[in-house]
């Protein structure tokens, strides 16, 4: 006989949650450790490893121990990283010179990464903001007001054109300049270099999250400021539909895999690019998500560990098929247990 407290309910949801040996049966997302990229920071020189204070457990580092990281990194089964400079500001120009040194740290980085872990996936980014003085993606124009789109396009075809002769697998304008893709594309064709891929950073919005990046390679140091404005090439935060065009163009254009940045302000650009495209899709958490995390951590507000797997799952849920993630190694390792 039922029991009068029982509501006569034909639908329990809770049904299915109520052990975990059901929730993991019913669970439609699942962070792999495949899904990782880690990003890493380079710097000149035989020094310990550098803490960068806004993103703590990051460190640059020199060439040595770069490579000792992403053997660790390897070993725990994240299949890239993706490598970014920290020049010394006197090697810095208005014209982003080093950028096209044959020699400069991130070629010699990707040589050393690639020699010693040819399986290694090695992502680099093809944009000037390392390099400059003044901090932008690219060279400014003569009136200095903006950034010259046509002639920085062309250096960032030379860097990428550098950057695969290193070894680097794929090559990731995180630019933002108009027509880049297929311009590298060609470059790189041209050059011989058909297999090296281009991930695309698609659907990169001027965002302030990217402070502490600016921090860890001093484009903030050189430029006096981590606010620089890159409204004029970036995209306003405002806008979705315009993410789709972004992502149509540089499919067009030849993009392997095409990217949104930030990641978990912009879940809604993420579903929206999934649903709208064929292409792999990356997201990129960036350093201002690391960094709220761990200083809300620290404050002993939010729980770092289970807020970390959770703003990656929901960039998981959301469509991405991989996640820069600067939480990467600290993932693989829970992930191994
Ligand atoms: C530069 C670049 C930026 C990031 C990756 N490549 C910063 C910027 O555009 O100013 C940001 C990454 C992060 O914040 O973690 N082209």
């Amino acid at each position: 006989m039922a029991k009068k407290s029982k509501l006569a309910l034909m639908h329990r949801p809770r049904r299915l949650r109520r052990q975990p040996t059901r929730r993991a049966l019913v669970a439609e997302t699942v962070l792999r450790v495949d899904d990782l990229i880690a990003p890493l920071f380079v710097v000149e020189g035989k020094g310990r490893p550098e803490p960068i204070a806004s993103m703590p457990g990051v460190n640059r580092f020199n060439l040595v121990d770069l490579v000792k990281e992403c053997a660790e990194l390897h070993a725990l089964g994240v299949p890239a990283v993706a490598l970014f400079p920290k020049l010394e500001v006197a090697l810095k120009d208005a014209a982003g010179t080093q950028a096209l040194n044959k020699n400069t740290l991130i070629l010699r980085a990707v040589r050393a990464v690639k020699k010693a872990l040819p399986t290694l996936t090695v992502i680099t980014d093809v944009a000037l903001d390392p390099y400059t003085n003044h901090g932008h993606d690219g060279v400014l124009t003569a009136k200095q007001d903006d950034v010259d789109n046509d002639r920085t396009v062309k250096i960032l075809c030379r860097m990428a054109v550098l950057q695969a002769a290193a070894g680097v697998d794929f090559v990731a304008p995180s630019d933002m300049m108009d027509g880049r893709v297929g311009a590298i594309r060609q470059a790189l064709d041209a050059a011989g270099y058909t297999s090296t891929g281009i991930l695309a950073y698609s659907a990169k919005y001027n965002s302030a999250y990217y402070g502490p990046f600016r921090d860890a390679v001093g484009s903030a140091q050189a430029a006096g400021t981590r606010l620089l404005s890159k409204a004029t090439y970036q995209m306003n935060p405002a806008n979705r539909r315009e993410a789709l065009s972004e992502v149509a163009l540089d499919e067009s254009e030849g993009a392997d895999i095409v990217m949104v940045k930030p990641a978990g302000p912009y879940l809604d650009i993420i579903r929206e690019v999934r649903n709208a495209s064929k292409k792999p899709l990356a997201a990129y958490q960036v350093s201002g998500e690391y960094a709220q995390i761990h200083a809300a951590a620290r404050l002993g507000w939010l729980d770092l560990v289970r807020c970390r797997d959770e703003s990656l799952l929901a960039i998981k849920r959301a469509g991405a098929d991989m996640i820069l993630t600067y939480f990467a190694k600290d993932v693989a390792k829970a992930l191994a247990k």
